[in-house]
Formats: C-alpha cells, sequence, structure tokens
C-alpha cells in the first residue's frame, strides 16, 4: 500500500515536472573562464572573458527550454555566474550571486548550473556575480516564444543585442578593493561601450565601432541590455523612433519614444523599423546621473547602417539625448511601462498583502579610524538598507539555511527603518549618515504575498536606484518623489497593468512599490543593481520557506556545490 502511494507520488512529481519545465529543448554548453587581452582606448590590458569573448556569448533558447553551463574556472580570480532575470524556481542552487547562494568557483575548479526557461520571454542576460568581475563577464539571453506560439506583435526581420557596458582602463578589481580599503568612491569607467566598442567619439575607437546593417523597410528587434557598473543611460537612435515592447523578460503595451532610460541590470526590448532615406545614422547612449557622484560622462556610439547604393555622409546625423542631469525625462519614460496584460500574457497582481516591508535605501557612512578614510569628513562610505549595511557571510547563506547551520545571519531584518526623519530633505547632516553592518535576512511564507516599499533618502546624495530582486519579476504599482506616505500613496497604485520586471528604478529621492507573491522557495538576493551601492552594502536577502509538497519545496542541494 506505501509503495503504491510511494509510486504515485512520484509518478505525479514526473508528470508536474515535465508540465512546469515544459517539454522544451535541453542545451549544453561548456564555458571557460579565462583572462584575455583586449585593446580599448588605446591601451591594451588582460580582462576576465567567457570563451576569450567580450561581451560573451549569447544564449538563444526558446521559454521551455533548459540549459546546462559547464563553468570552468581558468582565471585567476574566484568567480559565480548568475542568470539575471530567470526565476529559477525551486533552484536558487543554481543562482550564482556570491556568498549567497554559494561559494564561489575557485581558480582552477568548475561547476555546472541548470537554468530553466518556463516563465520568461523576451531578453533576459547572464553576468558574473562576485567582486566585481562583471564588467566584462556578461552576455544576452534571448528567449524566443515556445515553439508554435508567437510575439504579441509582427515578427521582426532579426534581432540584434545591443549590450550597453564600462570598460575601465585600470585593472576593475583593483579599482573596487582599494575603494573598499580606503573608504572613498571608486573610479569612474574611463568610457561606455555599445557591444564592447565605445565609439566614433572615444579615442583609438572609431575602427571598432559596433555597425547594425539595415535593409530599408524591415523591422528589427533591438534586444538592450545595460550591463554598465554605475550609470544609469539614456539610449537614442538619430532620425528614428523606437517602439519598446518588452522589458525584464516580459511584454509592455507598446511604447513609442524617442528615447528610452534604462538602469543597469534592466532589459528593454525595442523595435526599430527602418523607415528613414538611405543613410548612416548614429546610435548613441550616455548617462543619466541624479546624485552629486562622479560618473564616467562618455557617449558611447554604433551606427544603423542602412544597405543599397548612396554616398554614406561624412558625419552621420546624431541622436538628441536628455541632458545628463535631466530627472524629468527619465521619470518621464519610466512611467510609462505597463504590463501588456493580455489574454495570453495575462498580470496576477496581488490585490493585497500579508507582509510590507518599508526599506529606506541610503548611501551612508561608517566611522574611519582617525577619520583618515577617502569618504565624507574621512568617514567611509557604505550603503544599507533599514539602516542595516549587507555583511558578507563567511559560508554561502542557503547552505547555512539548508543545513541549519547558526551564526552564520540573521533573521531579523526589520519591517521598517528603524526611526522616521523627513527622509528625502535637502538638508540631512552628514552626522547623522552612520549605518551598521550585519547580515540579516527577512523570512517569507511560502505564497505569502508581498509589498516593499523602496523609500530613497537623501543621506550623503540622493540618487535614482536601480532595485533588484533574485529568484522573481514583481508588479511595479507605484512611485512618487518626497516621503512614501502609507495612508494616501497606495490609492494611487496601478493594479491593473503594471510592468512586471525584476529591476526598479526608484527615483531619487523618492519611493517606489512593488508586490510579488512568495512562491518561489529558496535563498534570494535583492541589492541595488548600481555595483558601488551592493559593494557598501545595499542589499538584503529573502529567505521564503518551503511550501507543504515536495513540489512547492525547494530542490535538493546538488551532489557538488564549490566549497569557501
Ligand atoms: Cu544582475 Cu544580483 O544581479
Ligand atoms: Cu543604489
Amino acid at each position: 500500500m506505501r509503495k503504491k502511494g510511494l509510486i504515485l507520488e512520484l509518478l505525479g512529481f514526473v508528470l508536474l515536472e515535465l508540465f512546469c519545465i515544459g517539454l522544451g529543448e535541453t542545451y549544453y554548453h561548456n564555458w571557460n573562464i579565462t583572462e584575455t587581452s583586449y585593446t580599448r582606448l588605446c591601451s591594451t590590458k588582460k580582462i576576465l572573458t567567457v570563451n576569450g569573448q567580450f561581451p560573451g556569448p549569447a544564449l538563444h533558447v526558446h521559454r521551455g527550454d533548459r540549459v546546462f553551463i559547464n563553468v570552468v574556472n581558468h582565471g585567476t580570480y574566484n568567480i559565480t555566474l548568475h542568470w539575471h532575470g530567470v526565476k529559477q524556481r525551486r533552484n536558487p542552487w543554481s543562482d550564482g550571486p556570491a556568498y549567497i547562494t554559494q561559494c564561489p568557483i575557485q581558480a582552477g575548479s568548475s561547476f555546472r548550473y541548470e537554468i530553466n526557461f518556463p516563465i520568461e520571454e523576451g531578453t533576459v542576460w547572464w553576468h558574473a556575480h562576485s567582486d566585481w568581475s562583471r564588467a566584462t563577464v556578461h552576455g544576452p539571453i534571448f528567449v524566443l516564444p515556445k515553439l508554435g506560439t508567437s510575439y504579441p506583435f509582427p515578427k521582426p526581420y532579426s534581432e540584434v543585442p545591443i549590450i550597453i557596458g564600462s570598460w575601465y582602463k585600470g585593472d576593475i578589481m583593483k579599482i573596487i578593493e582599494e575603494a573598499l580599503l580606503y573608504g572613498g568612491e571608486p573610479n569612474a569607467s574611463d568610457a561606455h561601450t555599445i557591444n564592447g566598442q565605445p565609439g566614433y567619439l572615444s579615442p583609438c575607437s572609431k575602427a571598432g565601432t559596433f555597425k547594425m546593417p539595415v535593409k530599408k523597410g524591415k523591422t528589427y528587434l533591438l534586444r538592450i541590455i545595460n550591463a554598465v557598473m554605475n550609470e544609469e543611460m539614456f539610449f537614442a537612435i538619430a532620425n528614428h523612433s523606437l517602439t519598446v515592447v518588452g522589458s525584464d523578460g516580459s511584454y509592455v503595451k507598446p511604447i513609442t519614444t524617442k528615447y528610452i532610460m534604462i538602469t543597469p541590470g534592466q532589459t528593454m526590448d525595442c523595435l526599430l523599423k527602418a523607415d528613414q532615406s538611405l543613410s548612416h545614422y548614429f546610435m548613441a547612449s550616455r548617462a543619466y546621473v541624479s546624485g552629486h557622484v562622479g560618473y564616467d560622462n562618455s557617449t558611447t556610439t554604433a551606427i544603423v547602417q542602412y544597405s543599397g547604393s548612396y554616398t554614406p555622409p561624412s558625419s552621420p546625423s546624431f541622436p538628441t539625448l536628455p541632458e545628463i542631469t535631466d530627472t524629468d525625462s527619465a521619470t518621464i519614460y519610466t512611467k510609462r511601462l505597463r504590463s501588456l496584460a493580455s489574454k495570453e500574457h495575462p498580470v496576477d497582481v496581488p490585490k493585497s498583502f500579508d507582509t510590507r516591508i518599508y526599506t529606506t535605501i541610503s548611501v551612508n557612512t561608517l566611522p574611519c579610524v582617525n577619520s583618515s578614510c577617502d569618504g565624507p569628513n574621512g568617514n567611509r562610505l557604505s550603503a544599507s538598507m533599514n539602516n542595516i549595511s549587507f555583511g558578507d557571510p563567511s559560508i554561502d547563506i542557503l547552505l547555512a539555511y539548508y543545513k541549519k547551520i547558526k551564526g552564520v545571519y540573521g533573521t531579523d531584518f526589520p519591517n521598517e527603518p528603524p526611526y522616521y526623519f523627513n527622509f528625502t530633505s535637502d538638508d540631512l547632516s552628514i552626522n547623522n549618515s552612520t549605518t551598521l553592518v550585519g547580515t540579516k535576512v527577512k523570512v517569507l511564507n511560502f505564497n505569502s504575498t508581498v509589498e516593499v516599499v523602496f523609500q530613497g533618502t537623501n543621506l550623503v546624495s540622493g540618487e535614482n536606484h536601480p532595485l533588484h530582486l533574485h529568484g522573481f519579476s514583481f508588479y511595479w504599482v507605484g512611485w512618487g518623489f518626497g516621503n512614501f506616505n502609507k495612508t494616501t500613496d497606495p490609492k494611487g497604485y496601478n493594479l491593473v497593468d503594471p510592468p512586471e520586471i525584476n529591476t526598479v528604478p526608484v527615483p531619487v529621492n523618492g519611493w517606489a512599490a512593488i508586490r510579488f507573491r512568495a512562491d518561489n522557495p529558496g535563498v534570494w538576493f535583492m541589492h541595488c543593481h548600481l555595483d558601488r551601492h551592493a559593494s557598501w552594502g545595499m542589499e538584503t536577502v529573502f529567505i521564503v520557506k518551503n511550501g507543504k509538497s515536495r513540489l512547492t519545496s525547494m530542490r535538493r542541494k546538488p551532489k557538488y556545490m564549490p566549497p569557501c
């Protein structure tokens, strides 16, 4: 009797598992992490790459597929990879953030990731998730509609990844190491790049400029990814408008626009119709900077080239980009994002919530011996959520949780800030910017509904923060400038067609509210996707408990996980 029940359960499990994964293809790849010489901005250096490529290899899958990637680390640094925007249902073991879900893959060893795509459709991406190695270790993931289904727009003639990145002349690992040692701001990058190339306006870069050939009358799908380390970016193409149709691996109602604003971590799928006269046109991208901070002020370019016989202009026309400090243009664009909310791509926004977390997101300071640090007033720069600056644990939180190892993390991440003040005031004193270092997580019940309200503060410097959550996409239901008012602001929420995303741009000195259902058991990182803020501790972790059945529980630990 018992045996029969067991067999039935097993059969059900197998069937459900197949159903969830969706009977797609399975692919196997071998990725070698190597240090490879690249020349940019007139000088040559070694950078960390996957298979010698920068940007790294693109993955092409259909919704429902599964990919195994064996990562072999031939470099000298420890590394992990993360599949940004892939929910990794029940499988945090392959999610990748160092010291959160795994110990890094040490130099000379390897680790196999399993990545499933049952839910996402559009553009997601992958990047290293240890130190600052993601600057050069990243690449796009095209998730095409399941076989037999199609896009919610006419099939584009061709699809082109547009990866916006950062190039540093110096050694990236040293830049962040030194910044953390002396407590000051890390150096800004020396150029932004499109598909690895600074483009026309940077020294020694003209020849390498990325060129996109187009045929008049055809429509192209640009899969735009912001892989920049520390700046939000504006992007536009001369004489052409863009039609945004997707973001973060889900569809949006089409938006026709002259420019977009995209934060690190975000992806935007944009249709480009080649409907102008035969010529060359610049696409260009430069920073949107909302804080009083150092930044890379370079403009990166690429060229859209119509095919046909004509004399190309000696200098192609250049798009109008919003000013670097133009917060109005940034928010005018982002507030237009809406979910498609169609029959095929419905929304499922929680109408209420079991838990609300109201969390400040701040840049802070920590005291420094003899005030000898490079931050404000000789202090050390830091960052926090609810005034806790996340400190890396000694082993990964996932293993500690799974094996019930005590003393690695605390479960007391608070639901609100320790004290209330006018968070977005213009005259906050630097003396009140001190924070506390701790490794605290928030535990959520399986299937509970959660609202998180991110509250930007003007401590040290207010700034737009792109907050990213692993393991989920969430609905961005509201935002505003100033302090969140829990009585009046929720009345303005969009619960009808809010965008379903994984990275939310919290406006400078403002707030953003998101909702999701905690239906993915595991350990999931949440952090600002500006890397300097993440390095300073603007991070926390959600532990989503198991449900009652096996299918609502985390998968078992793989036999091999890299040791710390
Ligand atoms: Cu692309 Cu933890 O992030
Ligand atoms: Cu930030």
